[in-house]
């Protein structure tokens, strides 16, 4: 992978990646995509249907299928989370970008998301202590952190690209 997109939910990863894998020209994978695509369920459904540790182990085993593909893949919310994921995205060598925003605005953007099994409930502070809770995870895994809240969606992947680069020299 060129870059490894990780943070909250809500954080951008998703649209920051496409957008990324657009300008660089290489693809994009998004983990949850892969996950849905892998086992032609929905992250609901998977939740549903056989727990969230299913869905754990299929993100771990899927994580590790990708990290020496080319590309930028965006991750889902928890993957940094799990420990063996952590070890995993800090013993590669590919640069981890994590995408920050104020809670404020994740709470906009995932409270009522019926397609978040984990958050789609849970109140501005559960929310609040939830991201909080993971935050150490986050940066310990981080090369570089951007700030979202003022940025736009070009600029975001502009300031990553510029990273990116100088990496290279
Ligand atoms: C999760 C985040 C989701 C998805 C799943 C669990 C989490 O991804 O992987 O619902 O534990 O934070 P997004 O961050 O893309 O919403």
């Amino acid at each position: 992978m060129k870059a490894i997109l990780v943070g909250f939910m809500g954080t951008g990863k998703t649209t920051i990646g496409k957008l990324l894998a657009q300008n660089l020209q290489v693809p994009h994978f998004d983990l949850d995509q892969v996950i849905v695509e892998h086992t032609g369920l929905t992250i609901n459904q998977l939740f549903e249907r056989f727990g969230e540790k299913t869905f754990r182990n299929l993100e771990h085993q899927l994580l590790l299928n990708h990290l020496n593909k080319d590309g930028i893949l965006s991750t889902g919310g928890g993957t940094p989370v799990m420990s063996d994921n952590l070890t995993s995205l800090k013993q590669s060598q590919v640069p981890v970008v994590l995408l920050e925003a104020s809670i404020e605005t994740i709470f906009k953007r995932v409270s009522n998301n019926q397609a978040r099994p984990l958050v789609n409930q849970l109140s501005f502070q559960q929310l609040a202590a939830l991201k909080q809770q993971r935050n150490s995870r986050y940066y310990a895994c981080a090369d570089l952190v951007v700030a979202t809240d003022d940025l736009s969606p070009v600029q975001i992947s502009t300031k990553i690209n510029f990273f990116l680069k100088q990496l290279k020299n």
